[in-house]
Parts: C-alpha cells; structure tokens; sequence
C-alpha cells in the first residue's frame, strides 16, 4: 500500500469530502491542511487573509508541507492553492480531483470561507490557470464530476492498480 495519498484540485472539487470518506475505507488518518492551519492560527482563513494576506497565508501552507512529508499512512486533503504556490511532491501519492467550473460553482454554496472564490470571474480565471499546474504536479487524474461513490470507487480501483502493479 502507498504512503500518504494527497488530494489535490481546485475549491469545491470534493477534497474535503472524498478525503474523509477514503481515510475511513483504508483506515488512514484524515488531515485537512485549512483545518489544521486554522487550528494552528486559532482564527479562519478568511481572517488570515484579511489581516495578513495571502503571501502570509502560503507561508502557513509551506510550513504545513514540511510537517507533513513522512510516510504516515494519512489522507491529505490540501487547499486549492497548495500545489501552485509550493512543491508538494514530497507529501506522498498525488491524485488530483479534477471538476468542471460549473460543476464546482454549483458545489460552493458559501463563498465567503473562499475569499479567492468571492468573485466568479476571477475565480474562473484563476481555474483556468491552475488546471495544467494541478495536472503536471498529479500522480493520478479522478473525474471528479462524478457521484461521490463512483469517485471513491475509482480512486480505490486505482490504488489496488498500483498496488498490484508494484507487487
Ligand atoms: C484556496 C483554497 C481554499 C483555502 C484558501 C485558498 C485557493 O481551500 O486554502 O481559501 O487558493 O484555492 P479549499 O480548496 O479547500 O477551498
């Protein structure tokens, strides 16, 4: 079995959601690289980009990726802009959760966690920019437009693959 699996894609593509699910069937801790920050911070991101910006805020996501680099057999669901700002190759398996806008638009019911999703063009802008970053720095592509027990079984599909492959 692979080490960590990293779960990388754009706002609302599911890494959250997937992540928890996928760490309970392999019985791999689930960590969420905002939750853990906002922890860390005591405070939300969207507080940490109010008041520090977003430079101080990749920081954070920097620090996170050197905490997180040993084998500890974890789930890591990471912000959208994770693997834009940073190398995060180091963290483990990489399976991007690849999602269409409007499919992403319709998931993102609260933009105001999202301070770079409170206005949709530059949002949109800002997906069209990161696609081909998110998909040179993958191990595996998931369509993630998919129902979220399809997205799980192709990702353990993919897993058992490599699994096999290796063995
Ligand atoms: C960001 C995505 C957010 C969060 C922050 C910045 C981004 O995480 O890290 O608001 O740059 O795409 P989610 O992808 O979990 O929404």
């Amino acid at each position: 079995m692979c080490n960590n699996l990293v779960l990388i894609g754009f706002m609302g593509s599911g890494k959250s959601t997937i992540g928890k699910k996928l760490s309970t069937l392999l019985d791999y801790k689930f960590i969420d690289s905002d939750c853990f920050i906002e922890k860390k911070e005591g405070r939300k991101i969207s507080e940490i980009f109010q008041t520090n910006g977003e430079k101080y805020f990749r920081n954070l996501e920097k620090e996170f990726i050197q905490s997180h680099r040993q084998n500890s057999y974890s789930v890591i669901a990471t912000g959208g802009g994770m693997p834009i700002y940073n190398d995060i190759t180091q963290m483990g398996y990489i399976i991007y959760l690849k999602a269409d806008f409007n499919i992403i638009q319709k998931r993102i019911e609260d933009s105001h966690t999202r301070p770079l999703f409170a206005d949709l063009n530059k949002a949109y802008a800002l997906f069209l920019q990161r696609q081909k970053i998110y998909e040179k720095t993958c191990n595996l592509i998931i369509n993630a437009n998919n129902p979220l027990q399809k997205i799980l079984q192709d990702i353990m599909l993919q897993i058992k693959t490599n699994q096999n492959n290796k063995s």
